[in-house]
């Protein structure tokens, strides 16, 4: 999106809210707090717009999602998105949930800067796929998910069962599928859903320590990683070893001096072990 003077016009501010700090983080919220941050259609456009947006935007080297209020995301709307479209033509459906997933996987999935899922409560349904597309996952202890999708009479909608298999045991994913019942945070820790769950007054202290330490890396190094493990875990070894040099080669190519670095620390300087901690940027 842009003006008549080439300047980009931020794309959220309706059902998104995106705030900036010092650390380069983008704090990405759900904003929908009266419907408990349903992603209704607007949203899953709006969504997709300020992702895209903040790609090339130098006040975000590490993007938190998150929600405002109380809840995380409660899944799609049943509203909006469900009922309102019943009836309308299958091109329009489709349209409705190709929206959807075009942000919730397509361009989270692969984002091209490190993402972090701050689960501060609730998180339903649909909001599975956006967690799971997150490369990393922090949620509060208190905070409350569930497959709820039996609780309304419809099989989990969207990728969600397909996110679930990626994440966490099948017997977990199977039991929570089937039942509907609900779990917290402690319990979304154990199963591998997220990476950790702390007090929810430890929330965002943990996400901000956890984001610095991810820019505190060489941004080229860090993504060819996690794009290295996304995409070759569906390879074939032979074709993983293929992109996976390529990926390690590429990630030097655009950042000589990580490498550089340390390894002239380490070896040379004698200043720190890659095993215990990372070398110095300092100039
Ligand atoms: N879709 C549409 N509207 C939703 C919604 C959803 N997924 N989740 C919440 N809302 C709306 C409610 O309809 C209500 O709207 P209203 O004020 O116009 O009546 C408003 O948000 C507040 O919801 P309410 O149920 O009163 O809030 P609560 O704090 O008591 O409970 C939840 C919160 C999340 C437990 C409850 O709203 C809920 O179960 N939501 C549905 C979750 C779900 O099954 N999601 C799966 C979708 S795939």
């Amino acid at each position: 999106m842009s003006t008549s003077e080439g300047t980009a016009v931020e794309p959220w501010g309706n059902t998104v809210r995106v705030e900036f700090d010092e650390d380069k983080i983008a704090w990405v919220h759900f904003n929908r707090p009266e419907k408990r941050n349903a992603m209704n259609p607007t949203l899953n456009r709006e969504m997709y717009a300020t992702l895209d947006f903040l790609e090339t935007d130098d006040r975000c080297a590490v993007l938190v999602l998150t929600g405002s209020e109380d809840s995380w995301s409660a899944g799609m709307d049943l509203k909006e998105y469900f009922r309102e479209t019943d009836g309308q033509p299958r091109s329009v459906q489709n349209k409705v949930r190709t929206e959807g997933t075009n942000w919730q996987f397509r361009k989270l999935l692969s984002y091209s800067k490190p993402t972090i899922a701050m689960v501060n409560g609730w998180c339903f349904g649909g909001a599975f796929v956006p967690l799971v597309s997150c490369d990393l996952a922090i949620a509060a202890e208190d905070a409350t998910f569930g497959l709820s999708e039996v609780n309304w009479g419809v099989t989990p909608g969207n990728l969600v069962t397909r996110a679930l298999a990626e994440t966490i045991p099948t017997r977990d994913a199977m039991y929570y599928i089937m039942t509907g019942d609900h779990f917290d945070g402690r319990k979304a820790e154990q199963m591998r859903l997220v990476n950790e769950a702390v007090p929810a007054d430890q929330l965002r202290d943990r996400t901000i320590e956890l984001a610095k330490k991810l820019t505190s890396l060489s941004q080229s190094v860090v993504r060819g990683a996690k794009m290295g493990f996304r995409h070759s875990r569906l390879m074939s070894w032979e074709v993983a070893e293929d992109f996976l040099y390529a990926k390690h080669d590429q990630a030097i190519l655009f950042d000589t001096d990580a490498r550089t670095q340390g390894m002239t620390q380490f070896l040379d300087d004698k200043t720190y072990r890659p095993g215990l901690g990372t070398y110095s940027t300092a100039e």
